[in-house]
C-alpha cells in the first residue's frame, strides 16, 4: 500500500490509469479504463470506495448556460462573488452574467464589511453588487445577518448583554429594509448549530448566545420578517451532507432546531445547506434523501447555498481529479434535486481563479485547487458538465 498522504491510501492495484482518451470538444467526455480509489476516512476506519470510471459520461446536449438549464426546471442557479473581483476582471464578470441567475455577496453583507462602526453602515460595495445583479437580470441574495464570524474589530469592546438585543434589532432592520423588494432571500442566521460544543440544545457558543440566550435565533427571524415580509428567510448551515458521525449529528441537531422554531411560530421559511463538500468524504444517499424529506415535510424550502468540492485530499493528476470532482457534483445534485422542495443551487464562487478554498484547503503538493465549475481561464470544466447534467435530469418544479 502506498500511503500518499495522511488519511488517503491508494494501492497500485486500485489505481488503474491506462490510456487516456479525452474528447472535450463538443462538451462530451469519453474515457476508457476504470479508476478506483480506496480511501480511508477518519483515521483508518470506515474505508470507502470512491470510483470514477473513465468511461463515465459527462456529456451534455447543448451549449446552454447553467442559469437557463436550471430555469427550464423552475430552479435557480447562481454563485457567490465579490465586488473587487467583478470590477477588476471583465472576463469573469461576463462569464458570471452568462452562467448565473443569482448573485450572493461573498463577504460584502457581513458585519465586518458593512459596519465600519457601531453607529454606521456602509452599503457602497453591496449596493454595487445589487446593481450588477439587477443590470444582468439576476436575483440578489443576502448573506448573512447573524453569524459568529466576520464581526468587526469594535464588536468585542462595544457589544454586551445589555445592548446586544438593541444592536441586533438595529442591524437587521436597517440592512433588511435597505434591500426590501430587491432581494430574493436572506440567510438570517448562519451556523448556529454545533453539537461538539456539548449543549443539550446543540447550539454553538457564540457571542449572540452568550448575550441573548437561545432565543436570539427566533428574535432575528421575527425582526427580519417585519423589515421585509417578502424575502425568503433562511437558516443556513454546513456539515449536513456527508455520512460521517459529525454530519450525522449535525443533521439531527439542525432538524431539532428547525422543529423548535416551527413550533414557536418563528418565520423561518427555508433551510440553506451550504454543501462545502469534501472530495474524500463518504455519502449515504438514503440518509441524505431522508434528511431533505424531513425538512420538506416541515413545510420548508431548501436552498443549496455554498456548493463547492474540496480537492485537497484527491490525487494530483488533473484529469483524474476533475473527474472525481465532477462525479461528486453530479451524484450529490442528483439526490438533492430529486427533492422538489429544493429551489436553488448556488456555488461558492464560479471560477477556480477565485475560491476561498485556495487558502482554506490548499494542497500539500501546492497544485492549484479546482473546486468550481469553471477553470482559472473561465473555461467550463467537467464539474460544469456535471452540474448541467444534474439540472437536465432534475424533475420540473411547479411554476
Ligand atoms: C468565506 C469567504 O468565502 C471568505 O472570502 C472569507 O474570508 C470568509 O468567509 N461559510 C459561510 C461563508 O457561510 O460566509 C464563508 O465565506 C464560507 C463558509
Amino acid at each position: 500500500m502506498d500511503i500518499t498522504r495522511q488519511g488517503f491510501a491508494v494501492t497500485k492495484k486500485q489505481v488503474l490509469i491506462g490510456r487516456r482518451h479525452f474528447l472535450l470538444g463538443m462538451g462530451s467526455f469519453v474515457g476508457t479504463d476504470a479508476l478506483a480509489i480506496a480511501s480511508r476516512y477518519g483515521h483508518g476506519k470506515n474505508p470507502i470506495q470512491v470510483t470514477a470510471q473513465k468511461s463515465r459520461d459527462f456529456s451534455v446536449a447543448e451549449n446552454t448556460p447553467l442559469r437557463n438549464r436550471a430555469a427550464a426546471k423552475g430552479l435557480i442557479y447562481g454563485a457567490a462573488t465579490q465586488t473587487s473581483i467583478l470590477r477588476s476582471d471583465t472576463k469573469f464578470a461576463t462569464r458570471f452574467a452568462q452562467e448565473c441567475a443569482m448573485l450572493v455577496p461573498e463577504n460584502e453583507l457581513k458585519w465586518k464589511m458593512l459596519r465600519p462602526s457601531l453607529n454606521s453602515f456602509d452599503f457602497t460595495r453591496s449596493d454595487w453588487l445589487a446593481n450588477f445583479a439587477s443590470k444582468n437580470n439576476m436575483f440578489f441574495r443576502g448573506h448573512t445577518l447573524v453569524w459568529h464570524k466576520s464581526l468587526p474589530e469594535w464588536f468585542k469592546a462595544r457589544v454586551n448583554s445589555q445592548n446586544a438585543e438593541q444592536i441586533m434589532l438595529k442591524h437587521i432592520t436597517t440592512v433588511v429594509k435597505h434591500y426590501a423588494g430587491k432581494i430574493h432571500s436572506w440567510d438570517v442566521v448562519n451556523e448556529a448549530v454545533f453539537p461538539e460544543h456539548g449543549r443539550a440544545d446543540y447550539l454553538r457558543n457564540t457571542p449572540w448566545l452568550k448575550f441573548l440566550g437561545p432565543n436570539y435565533i427566533d428574535f432575528a427571524f421575527r425582526v427580519a420578517a417585519q423589515a421585509d415580509p417578502k424575502a425568503l428567510l433562511v437558516y443556513n448551515d454546513y456539515g449536513l451532507e456527508h455520512s460521517t458521525p459529525n454530519d450525522e449529528a449535525k443533521r439531527t441537531a439542525v432538524l431539532k432546531l428547525l422543529e423548535r422554531l416551527k413550533s414557536k411560530g418563528t418565520p423561518v421559511q427555508a433551510l440553506g445547506i451550504q454543501a462545502h463538500l469534501e472530495g474524500e468524504a463518504p455519502f449515504n444517499t438514503k440518509k441524505l434523501r431522508a434528511f431533505l424529506k424531513d425538512v420538506a415535510d416541515m413545510g420548508l424550502k431548501i436552498m443549496i447555498t455554498e456548493l463547492d468540492v474540496a480537492d485537497n485530499m484527491l490525487p494530483k493528476n488533473v484529469l483524474v481529479r476533475d473527474r472525481l470532482i465532477a462525479g461528486i457534483y453530479e451524484d450529490f445534485l442528483s439526490v438533492v434535486l430529486d427533492e422538489k422542495a429544493v429551489i436553488a443551487v448556488l456555488t461558492w464562487g464560479l471560477s477556480d481563479r477565485y475560491t476561498w478554498l485556495r487558502d482554506r484547503k490548499s494542497r500539500k503538493d501546492s497544485a492549484s485547487v479546482r473546486p468550481l465549475p469553471l477553470n482559472a481561464h473561465m473555461e467550463r470544466k467537467l464539474a460544469w458538465y456535471a452540474i448541467a447534467r444534474a439540472f437536465d435530469k432534475a424533475p420540473k418544479r411547479g411554476f
